[in-house]
């Protein structure tokens, strides 16, 4: 059977300058939540979701990211020869399950997620695919598996993660301007993006999970560098909006920030809380109290 959604791509070459200087020499995604790097929360969701193929889009000074994801043999049998079984069979286990492939494209110039996302287009399978950011962790529910679940391959239209914020916050997200409700779906007609909260349509902010269809990467092939000078993913969704329609998706679980400081140590409370409390596996059903 083939699945409805057969690759997540991984965009995760950008120069995390806001998180500088621990992103100087290791890349944000590596950065640890409590014991466990960034990536692996979002390795782990592509593959709750059921996909086939990660794609992750890198850049050349940030290749040790495909180190800490693909095995390391080395090391294994180094520690295995040591009489660290435990230790290899529990901590270096790939993290990327056998039933699932995993691909690099190497980024060479950050010129935008938009770009990012067209740099991985070869290596897309057919049908509509996931992004997924690392850096917005979300934790509680596979967020991805929930609108993987409620996606409708036929219509093949656009899906955005949306989360409801306070006012004083919608500045730093893309609005969404619903056109009405149905449970967790928000048709939309578009997003503003990081709007005055006066001029906000809506306290629904998008953040990093998309279901997109194919045909956006012919759309992203022509975008033009828009805000910053760089390809940006939303002109792309923008463009394409009128003729195959966005839904944002309401989910579950809990968001952070983990492209701010703050929300790298929220998120590693979170964790010590969650390892503590001893919820196997890591992302189950367990979602921190306020
Ligand atoms: P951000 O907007 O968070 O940018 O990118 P950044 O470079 O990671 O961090 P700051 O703003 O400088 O602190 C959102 C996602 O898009 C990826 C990033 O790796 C991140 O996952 N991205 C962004 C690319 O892969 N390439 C780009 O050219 C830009």
């Amino acid at each position: 059977m083939t699945r409805k959604i057969r690759t997540a791509i991984l965009p995760v070459a950008g120069l995390g300058t806001r998180l500088l200087p621990l992103t100087k020499a290791v890349p944000k995604e590596l950065l640890p939540i409590y014991d466990t790097p960034l990536l692996q929360f979002a390795i782990q969701e592509a593959q709750d979701a059921g996909v086939e193929r990660l794609v992750f889009v890198s850049h050349p000074s940030k290749k040790i990211i495909e180190r800490q994801v693909k095995p390391d043999g080395v090391l294994m049998s180094k520690l295995r020869r040591r009489g660290k079984d435990d230790l290899v069979d529990v901590m270096l286990q790939s993290e990327v399950h056998a039933d699932v492939e995993a691909h690099f494209v190497y980024q060479e110039r950050q010129l935008g997620l938009g770009h990012a996302v067209l740099c991985a287009r070869e290596l897309t399978l057919d049908g509509p695919f996931a992004v997924i950011l690392p850096d917005d962790l979300i934790v509680g529910t596979g967020c991805l598996a929930e609108m993987v679940a409620a996606y409708d391959p036929v219509r093949a239209g656009l899906m955005v993660a949306a989360m409801e914020v306070s006012k004083e916050d919608i500045r730093k997200y893309g609005a969404f301007k619903p056109k009405g409700r149905d449970g967790k779906r928000l048709p939309s007609s578009g997003l503003v993006e990081k709007p005055a909260p006066d001029k906000a349509p809506s306290l629904f902010g998008a953040v990093g999970r998309y279901i997109l269809p194919h045909n956006i990467f012919y759309e992203l092939a022509r975008t033009k560098p828009g805000s910053g000078g760089e390809i940006q993913l939303t002109d792309a969704i923008a463009a394409m909006t009128p003729d195959v329609g966005l839904e944002g998706f309401i989910f579950d679980g809990r968001r952070f920030d983990c492209g701010h400081h703050d929300g790298l140590l929220e998120a590693s409370n979170w964790r010590k809380l969650a390892v503590a409390r001893d919820t196997p596996p890591p992302m189950d059903g367990f979602v921190a109290a306020e």
